[in-house]
């Protein structure tokens, strides 16, 4: 990585401002449902806190749109940090403001603060300059580690960075290594496998992959406007009629470029998306009508199965089909598996593939499981993200 990061800094006696990204998932009764995102803050925060820095932390949480939401207070998220790290966490009422510089202030080496939701304030997401300076004030030293928001130009992610030195955390170190590896110098044979709802999410990454990958394996609801831009029956299936063109490029594109571009040869269909849905397997060229393709069938789990084993490198972004339905989890979980017998390494690409991954207890055999989702979107498109630009180079 070319950016300076916590390694390239003295830390001991100073306040470290760190980003963190502590978007997590919440249930309705506010407790958090994944806490992927903190535990990978942990070597960023132990590292600093060990070598006698005090650390004020600070996040946002959901999209409370500048003004207090109690239910997106970072209270439950301050007090599973301070379990994971066994240390107190000061969880601060506000993010900025007389007191919180005060408590802040008071912090010995060793110390831990944790800043209210930035989002409360309506100047973080505007990137006001004031605002950031305020936020700078509260440290010596900044650290960005907040890689699943880094594609926001936020003043937590981009403003405060040119009022304070300002470096990489291991988590952002991490993520942008793993990242730059595969769009730079992959090994091969290298397998992207895309799913997900939307054609129309994806243009920038399959554009991008196609010109790197050896293969694309294709799945979830945007395999259904691909078969559609090849003239097959689609019956109820999502589909993206004003991408059918896209699509069609999207295909040339492909076999102009030597590139594998797979699509289902078979799908699980049913007539409607629910748990008790009576299903059938169907050849992907001729979807009944009124039946919704609703996950890749085993055939084509099979084929996917077998072209990811023998990768050198595979990235995953997005569930083949509906899988928090158990019956159309066949194909993820397939995917899933797959890469967990792949013996080159193994990439998944944050949001709900992170979250499959998760849930089907497969995550410790993933090389790197993305905390961006968004973040590691863009990153993939090939571009650059303002919450990494702004840092220090080497
Ligand atoms: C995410 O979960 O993708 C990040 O935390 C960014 O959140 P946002 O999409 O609300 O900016």
């Amino acid at each position: 990585m070319e950016k300076n990061t916590i390694r390239d800094v003295s830390a001991p006696g100073k306040r470290v401002l760190v980003r963190v990204d502590f978007n997590v998932p919440l249930d309705d009764a506010g407790k958090i449902t994944d806490d992927r995102r903190i535990r990978e803050s942990l070597p960023t925060l132990n590292t600093l806190l060990d070598n006698g820095a005090a650390v004020v932390a600070m996040s946002h949480l959901g999209r409370p749109k500048g003004k207090v939401v109690e239910s997106l207070r970072l209270r439950p998220v301050g007090e599973l940090l301070a379990a994971l790290l066994g240390r107190p966490v000061d969880i601060l009422p506000d993010c900025v403001g007389d007191l919180v510089s005060a408590r802040v202030a008071a912090l010995s080496p060793g110390g831990v603060a944790l800043l209210e939701n930035l989002r409360f304030h309506p100047e973080e997401e505007k990137n006001d300059p004031a605002f950031a300076m305020r936020l700078a004030s509260l440290g010596d030293l900044y650290v960005n580690d907040a890689f699943g928001t880094a594609h926001r130009a936020h003043a937590s992610t981009e403003g405060v960075a040119h009022y304070l030195p300002a470096v990489a955390g291991l988590l952002m170190e991490k993520e942008v290594r793993y990242l730059s590896r595969m769009l730079e110098a992959p090994d091969r044979p290298f397998v992207a496998v895309l799913g997900g709802k939307k054609v129309s999410d994806k243009i920038g990454v399959i554009r991008n992959l196609l010109g790197l990958a050896n293969t694309v394996l294709i799945g979830g609801g945007m395999a259904y406007t691909f078969l559609r831009a090849k003239g097959y029956e689609i019956g109820a299936s999502l589909l993206e009629a004003e991408k059918l063109d896209l699509a069609k490029e999207l295909l040339e594109e492909a076999q102009k470029g030597g590139v594998q571009f797979l699509i289902p040869t078979d799908v699980v269909v049913a007539d409607k998306v629910a748990e008790d849905a009576r299903t059938r397997v169907v050849p992907a060229n001729a979807i009944p009508e009124g039946m919704i393709g609703l996950d890749i069938g085993p055939a084509t789990s099979a084929e996917y199965g077998h072209v990811i084993r023998s990768a050198g490198m595979v990235v995953w972004n997005g569930p083949m089909g509906v899988f928090e339905l158990s019956p159309f989890a066949g194909g993820t979980r397939a995917v899933a598996e797959a890469l967990t017998a792949c013996r080159g390494t193994t990439i998944v690409g944050g949001g709900d593939s992170a979250a499959a991954i998760e849930q089907m207890g497969f995550a410790e055999r993933i090389d790197h499981i993305s905390t961006g989702g968004g973040a590691s979107l863009e990153f993939m498109e090939g571009q650059q993200l303002p919450g990494i630009s702004v840092l220090a180079d080497k």
